[in-house]
């Protein structure tokens, strides 16, 4: 039997309070057969659930707040639904996977845990749901396709003193070949490194970028960025470069005449098909792009017609993690699925079934994350019409263009042309958020067009930072201001 855990929590839960609850729900039913956990979104940086995920060798996964929101539940809270917007996270995360409710609601202090059982057994059992299988694709066999993609990972850590056998390889490479390319010009080639000296060439140039980098971040950015590892090129016994040739197939490529960036589309999709298919082989992969494509070219003797589209470090591991390690060290977060997924056109967001709308700020307004402690760094936001040079040369600034026009400078500015309001504040929450993700705990914000739409936008990176759960100060909304008037403090979501 599959089963679902939904967890709810708060911030700091550990790890010992979760295992006992959860293993006090199971009540007999196996820990073994726990093959997903399914918490809101924002808490699966939590470490004890991590711990928890990883004891259980279990993947995580997140839902947003709307989307649990939507679930009915056997046993609302009235309270929880005020303090998380949903009225129960773990049975809404076990409802809305599919899954058979088979435990309700249990709670200890500060979490909740609901157990379900998934449906691709009673998939299985169930004549109906195999008749929606696809011809050759029995449930079981389609479920492990998506497990592959689910569970494939960016690896750069514990990587094991094994060889690659040639078999394995092989496959490897044969799956990478057959990733679909414009009017089939396969512009790729895999150039197999194992070699010790070549790789330390190569090792130097990612150093040297990761200096150059970390030498670009403000000091608790960098500081959080020392902490990570950026690639694995001589702990893995096999670097792989991807590289496309992006005259291969000639003149007359069908599909590539119109749009020539095709030819490297299909290049990073042989990434892909090497990434997943190493998956199943057991093979961690990580790619690293802290090179200057060039550089490595001339390590490699690349001709100069051919270029370096990804650089793989490939290796066997003991084990995956759950989530992107991005996401586990707290440097980002993933982006919800229903916020990427629009029906007939741009902006009416929301998944397949689902009414869709204006679910951006709908989440952000239904957020009402705990405040936790904030980043250290502080951004001036600067709302702009077009942006100024001399805003451009403000360092810590980050001007966001509102205006229709296409910015000239590509570094310092954030085009957002807003055509709505809505879609102003949109941008503005997905602003927010991302800064708040980067470590930014105080933002200054300055409106430097009183437009309809840089107002929204203004009010988008309240809501959106507020939604994050993080004290965001918005301590300054300068309008038409002076340059020796005083900045006005107009609002304060700290
Ligand atoms: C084009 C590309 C370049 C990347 N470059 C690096 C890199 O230089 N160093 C690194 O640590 N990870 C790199 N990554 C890995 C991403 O950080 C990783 O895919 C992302 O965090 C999601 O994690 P996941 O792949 O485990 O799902 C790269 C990924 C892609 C697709």
């Amino acid at each position: 039997m599959s089963l679902v855990l939904g967890i709810g929590l708060r911030s700091g839960t550990s790890y010992r309070e979760l295992r006992d609850l959860v293993d006090s729900a199971l009540a007999g039913l196996e820990p073994a057969g726990v093959t997903l956990i399914v918490t809101v979104d924002g808490k699966e940086t939590e470490p004890g659930l991590q711990r928890l995920a990883a004891s259980l060798g279990a993947p995580l996964f997140t839902a947003t707040k709307l989307e649990l929101s939507q679930q009915p539940v056997p046993t609302p809270s009235a309270q929880v639904d005020r303090l998380a917007g949903t009225a129960s996270v773990a049975e809404a995360a076990v409802v809305l996977t599919g899954a058979e409710l088979l435990v309700l609601k249990q709670a200890s202090a500060r979490a909740t845990v609901a157990i379900g059982r998934l449906p691709e057994d009673a998939a299985a059992e169930s004549p109906v749901n195999e008749a929606t299988a696809a011809p050759g694709y029995p449930v079981g066999e389609r479920d492990v396709v998506h497990r592959v993609l689910a569970e494939r990972r960016d690896v750069r850590r514990g990587f094991l003193d094994r060889p690659i056998a040639d078999d394995v390889l092989t496959r490897v490479l044969e799956s990478a070949h057959r990733a679909p390319s414009v009017g089939l010009s396969q512009p790729w080639d895999f150039v197999l490194i194992r070699d010790v000296a070549t790789r330390r060439k190569i090792h130097d140039l990612a150093t040297a970028q990761r200096d150059a980098f970390a030498a670009s971040l403000p000091a608790d950015r960098r500081s959080a960025f020392d902490g990570l590892k950026i690639e694995a090129i001589l702990e893995t016994p096999l670097n792989i470069a991807v590289t496309c040739d992006p005259g291969r197939g000639g003149r007359h490529v069908l599909g590539r005449h119109a749009d020539p960036r095709t030819t490297w589309f299909s290049a990073a999709i042989a990434v892909q098909n090497l990434w997943l298919a190493a998956r199943a082989e057991g093979l961690g992969v990580g790619w690293v792009s802290f090179f200057e494509p060039g550089e490595v070219a001339g390590v490699l003797d690349l001709p100069a017609h051919v270029e370096l589209v990804g650089y793989l470090c490939v290796g066997h591991v003991e084990q995956f993690a759950a989530a992107p390690e991005l996401v586990r060290s707290g440097w980002a977060a993933r982006r919800p699925l229903s916020w990427a997924v629009h029906q007939e056109a741009w902006g009416q967001r929301g998944l397949p079934g689902v009414e869709p709308g204006a679910v951006i700020s709908g989440d952000a307004t239904a957020a009402t994350g705990e405040v936790q402690a904030g980043g250290a760094q502080t951004v001036r936001l600067i709302v702009a019409e077009v942006a100024a040079a001399a805003q451009l040369e403000q360092a810590e600034a980050l001007v966001v263009q509102v205006g229709a026009e296409r910015p000239e400078a590509d570094y310092g500015v954030l085009w957002r042309p807003a055509r709505t309001v809505d879609e102003a504040v949109e941008h503005g929450v997905e602003v927010a958020r991302d800064l708040v993700l980067q470590g930014v705990g105080t933002i200054q914000l300055e409106l430097a067009s009183d437009s309809a739409e840089a107002a929204g936008m203004a009010r988008g990176v309240r809501l959106g930072a507020l939604a994050c759960g993080v004290a965001v100060t918005v301590a300054s909304l300068w309008r038409d201001r002076a340059p020796d008037e005083p900045a006005e403090v107009t609002h304060s979501s700290a």
